[in-house]
């Protein structure tokens, strides 16, 4: 199957980006969001993205345009999967709510249309099971920053067809990104590990063993050559994301060692969310 237009479902830090590595490949997108402001901050966040990339000289201005041009932003959802050949979902982290996503794609989108999602953590089986389509619905988990990092776990569950993760790979190809098939399995691959290490370290700090989040990051970086520590790649990911993931495998396995640190659930109930929301470890100025 021939895969022409995108529809991202969400606009957030993950479906903007994913919006623009799809654009950038040459698909027609739409990027769907709940509520007009949320759509202008995705668009926002996209240009902002591809200005970066023209300083660098790796596009021109003409191209960055041409990029855009090839966004639809809209809070329509039947106007958003009306053309779609591959409907990529990116809407946060909730199983009740992509559930009722997925339920909704599988009534508006044409027969063919694959139904991806980006989910980190949500077993690949459940959202297909909302669907009437599970042989259709696949997991296409990128990371963050979209633009910029190569892997794409794409997710194989028990009822996702061959096709439907042919496709996948290769939209993920045609993207520059570099797919790596994997089992419906909670948190797959890449979080299953990243994520209880950077429990650990909020457990270290919470227990005193280091003075600072900057401390434990600095032990990370220069002794295991992390570009960047745990707790800052835990703002850069969002606390409120990171918890759930940690919920997810917890209730999933049984396995008390994916318990959520007391202080990260203390940290998202007061709304020290990481770098979107101003604050989380670190301080990035009032949002
Ligand atoms: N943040 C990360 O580093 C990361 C990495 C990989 C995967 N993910 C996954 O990507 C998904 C999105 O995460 P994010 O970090 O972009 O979250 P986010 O909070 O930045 O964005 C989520 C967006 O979804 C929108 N949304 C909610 N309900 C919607 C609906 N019914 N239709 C359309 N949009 C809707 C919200 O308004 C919001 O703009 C989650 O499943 C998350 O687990 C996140």
């Amino acid at each position: 199957m021939e895969v022409k237009t995108i529809c991202v479902i969400g606009a957030g830090a993950m479906g903007n980006g994913i919006a623009q590595v799809a654009a950038q490949a040459g698909y027609d997108v739409y990027m769907r969001d709940i509520d007009d402001k949320f759509v202008e901050r995705g668009t926002e966040a996209i240009k902002k993205s591809l200005a970066r990339i023209v300083k660098k000289g790796k596009i021109s201005e003409d191209d960055a345009g041409k990029i855009v041009g090839r966004i639809k932003g809209t809070t329509d959802v039947k106007e958003a999967v009306s053309k779609a050949d591959l409907i990529i979902e990116a809407a946060t982290e909730n199983i009740e709510l992509k559930k009722k996503i997925f339920k909704e794609l599988d009534e508006l989108a044409p027969a063919h249309v694959i139904l991806a999602s980006n989910t980190s953590t949500i077993p690949i089986v459940i959202v297909g099971s909302s669907t009437n389509r599970p042989d259709k619905v696949v997991g296409m988990h990128f990371f963050n920053p979209v633009p910029m990092m190569k892997c794409v776990e794409v997710i194989k569950s028990l009822t996702t067809s061959d096709e439907a993760v042919k496709v996948a790979v290769e939209v993920a190809e045609k993207m520059g990104k570099s797919p790596v098939v994997v089992k419906d399995s909670p948190a797959f691959v890449a979080n299953r590990l990243i994520v209880p290490f950077i429990n650990e370290a909020v457990f270290a700090l919470m227990e005193g063993i280091a003075d600072s989040p900057e401390d434990i990051d600095t032990i990370c970086k220069l002794s295991f050559g992390h570009p960047m520590g745990p707790l800052a790649l835990a703002d850069l990911v969002g606390l409120d994301v990171l918890l759930a993931v940690l919920e997810i495998l917890h209730s999933e396995t049984g396995d008390p060692k994916f318990r959520p640190a007391p202080l990260l659930r203390q940290m998202v109930r007061a709304g020290y969310l990481g770098q979107k929301a101003g604050r989380g470890f670190y301080d990035y100025g009032k949002k």
